[in-house]
C-alpha cells in the first residue's frame, strides 16, 4: 500500500517541482487569469521575496520578538535551533507549544489531505485505501502554506497575535507596498488584502526550490551516479529497506519511483505509540492528550476514535540536524529514536513508566482504549523477550546512512 501511494505522490512532486513557482503563481492569479508566463515568474519571484523577509520578521508576532524562523530555522532545515522539545511563544515568549517543530524542507511535496487515501482518486477501490494521508502539520488539518501560515500567527502560545484584525494592519502597514508593488493594481485595497497576500507571499517563499527542496544531499548524489555510499552506510540502507529488519523504508520510502526523488515518507498518519513527553508544560495535567488526528487540535474528526493517536509521518530527509523527534519531541537522538523502534515491544519497560501495581503502562500518551489503533507491522511485530529487529551495530549503520540525507553534500 505504501509503495502505491508513494508512486502517485513522487509523480505529484515530479510535476510540482517541473512546473515550479511558475504555475503555481498562474494558478493563483488574484483575479482575471491570463497572465503570461513572464509576469507569472516574475509575480512569484517577487512574492517569494516578500515572503523570505516576512519570514524572518518578528514585528509581525505579538511579542514583537519571535518570527516563523525562531522556530524554523534555516541553519537546521528549517526546523528547531535548539534541543527543547517544544519551543517558548506566546506574548511574552513564557508560554510553550504543545508539539515539535517540523523541518520545512520537502514540505512541498506533501499532498491534500485525505482519509481515505487512494492510488487514483477516481477509481474508489477500497482494496486500494492506503489510509488516512498528507495535509500539513502533524495532525494533516490544513493543505496549504497560506492557511498553515495562519495558525502561528494567531495561536497564543505562538505568534500571538491579538487578532486578524490587528495582524492585517501589521502586514498593511509593513508590506502593503511591496505586496501591491508585486501582485499589480489586481490586488484589492485594504488590510484584508494586505493579509491575504500577505499569506500568499509565505506561501511562495516555502514553494522556493532551491531553498526548501534542493536534493543536495549524498544520497541524491548517489542516486545521480555522482557519489556511492560507504560499506556501512550501504549496509544501513539495506536494513533500512529490509521489510522484515527495519522495515523503515515501508512508510519512509527511499527508492525513486517513477522518475521522483524519494521523499523519505509516504506522509502517511500513523499511531507509533510513542512515550509521553513530561516535559510538555500541557502534560501535567493527566487528563490532557495530544490524540493527533483525533485532537484537540484539530477537530473534525474528534469523534472518530479509530484516528485517536496517528500523527503524520514525516519526511527523513535532514533529519540528522534535528535534536528533538517524532510529534512531542520526546527523543533527542537518533540512536534513542532508532532503539525505540525496536524495543519498543521487546523491553517496554525501557520506555514506558510503570503503574502503582509495578505493571508496566505501555504507550502511556493513549488511553488503553485507543490502543488498537497502534501499528504492530515489523519492526513492532515482537513481545517482550524475542530478539530486537535490529542489532546494536545495524541500529549504528542506520544512522549513518540517515546522516547522507542531509543537504549540502561536498564530495572530498
Ligand atoms: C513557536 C514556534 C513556531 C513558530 C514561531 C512558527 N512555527 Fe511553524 N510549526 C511549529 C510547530 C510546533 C509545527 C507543528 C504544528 C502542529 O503539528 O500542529 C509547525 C508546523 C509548520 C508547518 C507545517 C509543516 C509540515 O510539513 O507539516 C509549516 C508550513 C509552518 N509551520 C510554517 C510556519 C510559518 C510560515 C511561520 C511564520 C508565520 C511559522 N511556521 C511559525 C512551530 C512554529
Ligand atoms: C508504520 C510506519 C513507520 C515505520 C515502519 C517506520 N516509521 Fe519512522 N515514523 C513514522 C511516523 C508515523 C512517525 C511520526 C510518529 C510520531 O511523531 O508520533 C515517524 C517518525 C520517525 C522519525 C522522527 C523524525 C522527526 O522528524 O521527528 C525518525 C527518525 C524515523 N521515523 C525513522 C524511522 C526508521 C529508521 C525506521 C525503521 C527502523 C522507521 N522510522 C520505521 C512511521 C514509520
Amino acid at each position: 500500500m505504501a509503495l502505491k501511494r508513494q508512486a502517485i505522490l513522487a509523480v505529484a512532486g515530479v510535476v510540482l517541482g517541473l512546473l515550479g513557482a511558475a504555475a503555481q503563481a498562474g494558478d493563483r492569479a488574484p483575479v482575471g487569469g491570463g497572465m503570461s508566463r513572464a509576469d507569472a515568474l516574475r509575480e512569484a519571484a517577487a512574492l517569494t521575496a516578500i515572503g523570505r523577509r516576512m519570514f524572518s520578521d518578528p514585528r509581525l508576532s505579538g511579542s514583537g520578538r519571535l518570527s516563523c524562523a525562531s522556530c524554523h530555522s534555516p541553519a537546521h532545515a528549517y526546523g528547531p535551533p535548539n534541543r527543547r522539545a517544544v519551543q517558548a511563544g506566546g506574548i511574552d515568549l513564557k508560554m510553550s507549544g504543545l508539539r515539535a517543530v517540523p523541518s520545512l524542507t520537502y514540505m512541498q511535496a506533501t499532498p491534500p489531505f485525505a482519509l481515505h487515501f487512494h492510488e487514483s482518486p477516481d477509481e474508489g477501490d477500497e482494496s486500494l485505501d492506503a489510509g488516512p494521508a498528507g495535509g500539513l502539520t502533524w495532525d494533516g488539518r490544513v493543505d496549504r502554506g497560506r492557511d498553515q501560515a495562519l495558525l502561528p500567527l494567531l495561536s497564543p502560545l505562538e505568534m500571538a497575535n491579538r487578532d486578524r484584525a490587528s495582524l492585517a494592519a501589521v502586514i498593511e502597514a509593513k508590506y502593503g507596498r511591496a505586496l501591491r508593488a508585486a501582485l499589480g493594481p489586481a490586488m484589492p485595497r485594504g488590510a484584508q488584502a494586505a493579509l491575504q497576500a500577505g499569506l500568499q507571499a509565505l506561501e511562495t517563499f516555502e514553494q522556493d526550490v532551491g531553498e526548501f527542496a534542493p536534493y543536495t544531499s549524498k544520497y541524491d548524489a548517489v542516486l545521480a551516479r555522482t557519489a556511492t555510499l560507504s560499506e556501512q552506510e550501504a549496509r544501513g540502507l539495506a536494513v533500512f529497506n529490509d521489510p522484515k529488519k527495519g522495515n523503515c523504508a515501508h512508510c519512509h520510502p527511499s527508492a525513486r519511483n517513477g522518475g521522483g526523488l524519494p521523499q523519505f515518507t509516504d506522509f502517511g498518519l500513523v499511531a507509533l505509540g510513542v512515550p509521553r513527553n513530561t516535559a510538555i508544560p500541557a502534560n501535567r495535567d493527566a487528563n490532557f492528550f495530544d490524540f493527533g488526528l483525533c485532537g484537540p487540535l484539530r477537530v473534525d474528526l474528534r469523534d472518530q476514535s479509530d484516528y485517536c493517536g496517528m500523527f503524520k509521518t514525516p519526511s527523513l530527509r535532514n533529519v540528522a540536524l534535528r535534536k528533538s523527534f517524532f510529534h512531542n519531541g520526546v527523543f533527542h537522538d537518533l540512536r534513542q529514536v532508532l532503539e525505540f523502534y525496536v524495543e519498543r515491544d521487546v523491553r517496554p519497560e525501557k520506555w514506558y513508566p510503570r503503574n502503582a501495581d509495578g505493571s508496566i503502562r505501555k504507550f502511556d500518551d493513549l488511553p488503553a482504549r485507543y490502543h488498537e489503533n497502534i501499528n504492530i507491522e515489523p519492526p513492532f511485530d515482537r513481545k517482550p523477550g524475542d530478539a530486537p529487529a535490529l542489532s546494536s551495530a545495524e541500529i549504528d549503520d542506520v544512522i549513518a546512512f540517515l546522516r547522507t540525507l542531509t543537504d549540502g553534500y561536498a564530495p572530498h
